[in-house]
């Protein structure tokens, strides 16, 4: 045993296998040292703010009347200030991660922290623990210069970790504030997500009296915190974390067509994070070009021309016609793969966006009402609804009462006979589905339900029927034909004509009546070639056993792993560049501002930092089953040039023709050289 640790420590110590066991290689520590590109402006210690008051936003009245102190300020650019005016006072400043991870986080911490620094090196910079938990329960570190150079350029949060919670009750803000207060905080920077930053509004008018600021910054890898004016003018292109992701997913995925493409036997399936919008799954079939994408908004945008006027020939309306149901959107699928298969390619790589659920009228009509049901309960019973109900027979039961207006005898009661008819249909994996726990907001957790699987399930079904209606069939190429049955001694030729719909097509596709060894026995004897006694010729056997399709899939699930990896040098920079936005906004005493970049779309040069009035993105939105004021999410714009793109392109990425298909490899993750993947693909095209 001795000897054996002996060995173990012998080669431990040995210099080859300790370098390649440390827990740092070298280009992780080169990503360590790097320092991003600044804009010019925020290089200079000395900076002021400058109204534009030519991005103009209207304003919501509740935003008028809860957020006052805040709702008027305008978006201001941070432009050079004098540098003569004298030594700037040292600030105290805490900084908090909320929610999802986003490849890019530690930069704005190192951003913020270095600016800080370089004005009056007496600043300190407090990290929050564990998300806004920390800032409720007073956890905090003080952020040193080793720990913003051991996190440099490194993905994931875990510097001072993240969490869920939110401060939205005049009890947590007012513990909030304490906190604060007892730090002795100038101001507060909040890098999280749509919910987030509506929160970072929230507390800046709680602490305004108090005279400490509050700056948000738009963190999530969903890529749906844009920011527009009235005017259409984008001041905003994207939150950080984004373009990392994307293309971490996208290199992920074009391994998958790699895959397909050489072995030839299973779809895959890639469900692309993104909770509701298909920002993540549109730049992903940008950059891999696979053959079948889903855009979750463009679902939602369907309409049925032949209902709409069968119901007009009727006099009546039919409400279903607009919007594509889940039947219509295995339908879909179902044709491009037996669109494919009549090409010899029964396989593929299919992308579906995690929210693609949301746009399906059906489904989003159970979400809402399924929400609101939940928060009523919870709030009337002051429990939590999965407590008192853990197992499905239980919630189904409860909302069979609903449903039979047992507990809820309004004249339009929220959970009718009919939902419930229509839920008890779905399969039982899918109604757990939608019963799952709702998030700290309120929403539907679309990452927990196996939205594939309910697809999947729907496209399977269709395939069979359509294999037994001759419909779906794998087209064999005429040269492998002629050379299998010539090596057999049989006249292709003929064999051609009995069994193929067109013999004279590049790939042969069998007669939509043969659909099994006995019909195709039949087909032959009809055609003079076998008699009823015969085997079936073992080459002519074999091509026909090649057609039978057999739908073979892989499921994945892109998410965690790609908003937990490294940023991009896009994500490097832009993140840099919004700490330093952060701090000068909070040095020109600005609050309720979310720090952004303008012009990301475009190249570095031309990026301008500004501060964006947060009250003004706000809109009322169901949250709890009430309404509540939050910020909007930006979902894909169909207007949009990327989306055009895509949808011109799909044909042709969809592949149903002779030939290979046409997948794209997206570089590697990579911290120089310039080309078209330094930043999204799809922020490139929407600008041109
Ligand atoms: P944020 O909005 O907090 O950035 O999180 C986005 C996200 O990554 C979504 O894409 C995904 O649906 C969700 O988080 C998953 O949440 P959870 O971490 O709770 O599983």
């Amino acid at each position: 045993m001795n000897s054996q640790k002996g060995r173990e420590t012998d080669l431990l110590s040995n210099p080859v296998a300790a370098a390649v066991l440390s827990d740092q290689n070298p280009e992780t520590l080169a990503r360590r040292a790097f320092i991003p590109k600044q804009i010019p402006t925020l290089a200079s210690p000395a900076t002021r703010l400058v109204p534009q008051p030519q991005y103009h936003f209207s304003c919501h009245s509740e935003a008028r009347n809860i957020l006052p102190d805040i709702v008027d300020n305008p978006v201001q650019r941070i432009e050079a200030g004098d540098e003569s005016s004298g030594a700037e006072k040292a600030l105290n400043i805490g900084v908090v991660f909320s929610g999802g991870p986003a490849p890019g986080g530690h930069n704005v911490i190192a951003g913020l922290y270095d600016a800080a620094m370089q004005v009056n090196d007496q600043s300190r910079i407090y990290g929050f623990l564990f998300g806004p938990d920390g800032i409720l329960e007073s956890k905090y570190i003080q952020i040193t210069p080793e720990l913003v150079d051991q996190y440099r350029n490194a993905g994931g949060f875990t510097m001072i970790k993240t969490g869920r919670t939110k401060i939205d009750t005049p009890g947590k803000m007012d513990q909030a504030l304490k906190t604060c207060l007892d730090l002795k905080l100038d101001a507060l920077v909040i890098i999280g997500g749509d919910d987030s930053n509506t929160n970072a509004a929230f507390l800046a008018q709680h602490f305004k009296d108090h005279g400490i600021q509050v700056i948000g910054v738009p963190k999530t890898i969903d890529g749906d915190i844009q920011v527009k004016t009235d005017d259409g003018e984008l001041l905003c292109a994207t939150s950080f974390g984004f373009h990392s992701a994307a293309r971490a997913f996208s290199r992920n995925i074009s391994n998958l067509a790699a895959d397909a493409s050489s072995d030839r036997k299973y779809w895959h399936v890639c469900k692309v994070m993104g909770r509701v919008a298909s920002h993540l799954g549109l730049e992903a079939a940008l950059q891999t070009h696979a053959n079948l994408s889903f855009v979750g908004e463009e679902l939602a945008d369907y309409v049925d021309e032949k209902r709409i006027q069968a119901a007009e020939a009727k006099g009546t309306v039919d409400y279903n016609a607009y919007g594509v149901t889940l039947r219509h959107l295995s339908r879909t699928i179902c044709d491009v793969i037996v669109r494919r298969a009549a090409f010899g390619k029964n396989h593929g790589i299919m992308i579906l966006p995690e929210g693609i659920l949301e746009f399906i009228n059906e489904i989003q009509v159970f979400i809402i009402k399924l929400n609101k049901i939940i928060a009523d309960y919870n709030h009337i019973h002051d429990t939590d609804f999965h407590a008192a109900f853990p197992g499905l027979n239980e919630k189904l039961d409860y909302l069979h009462r609903l449903g039979k207006g047992m507990m809820d005898k309004s004249a339009f009661p929220i959970w009718n006979d009919r939902d419930d008819e229509l839920f008890n249909q779905l399969p039982s994996f899918f109604q757990d589905g939608l019963l799952v726990e709702r998030d700290l907001h309120g929403n539907f957790q679309f990452s927990l339900v196996k939205t594939e699987d309910i697809v999947l399930d729907l496209v399977k079904e269709y395939l069979d029927v359509l294999k037994e209606q001759g419909l779906y069939k794998v087209g064999i190429h005429i040269d492998e034909f002629t050379r299998r049955l010539e090596r057999g001694g049989l006249d292709a030729k003929a064999f051609a004509q009995a069994m193929f719909q067109d013999p004279r097509s590049e790939y042969l596709l069998v007669k939509r009546e043969i659909i099994s060894l006995k019909t195709l026995k039949q087909a032959l004897v009809a055609a003079g070639l076998m008699t009823e006694e015969d085997e079936i010729p073992v080459a002519a056997r074999e091509m026909f056993l090649k057609s039978v399709p057999n739908f073979r899939t892989q499921t994945h699930f892109y998410g965690y792993d790609g908003r937990g990896g490294e940023p991009t040098l896009f994500d490097c920079t832009y993140t840099y560049n919004l700490g330093l936005t952060a701090f000068h906004l909070i040095a020109n005493g600005a609050t309720g501002q979310m720090a952004a970049v303008k012009n990301l779309e475009k190249g570095f040069d031309h990026w301008v930092p500004l501060g964006i009035p947060i009250a003004r993105l706000m809109h009322l939105e169901e949250r709890n089953g009430k309404l509540a004021l939050v910020i909007e999410k930006a979902v894909v714009d169909l207007e949009g040039n990327a989306f055009k793109a895509y949808r011109a392109m799909r044909e042709e990425w969809e592949g149903a023709r002779p030939g290979d298909d046409a997948y794209r490899k997206p570089a590697p993750v990579r911290f120089n050289g310039e080309t078209e993947e330094d930043r999204p693909i799809t922020l490139v095209l929407n600008s041109l």
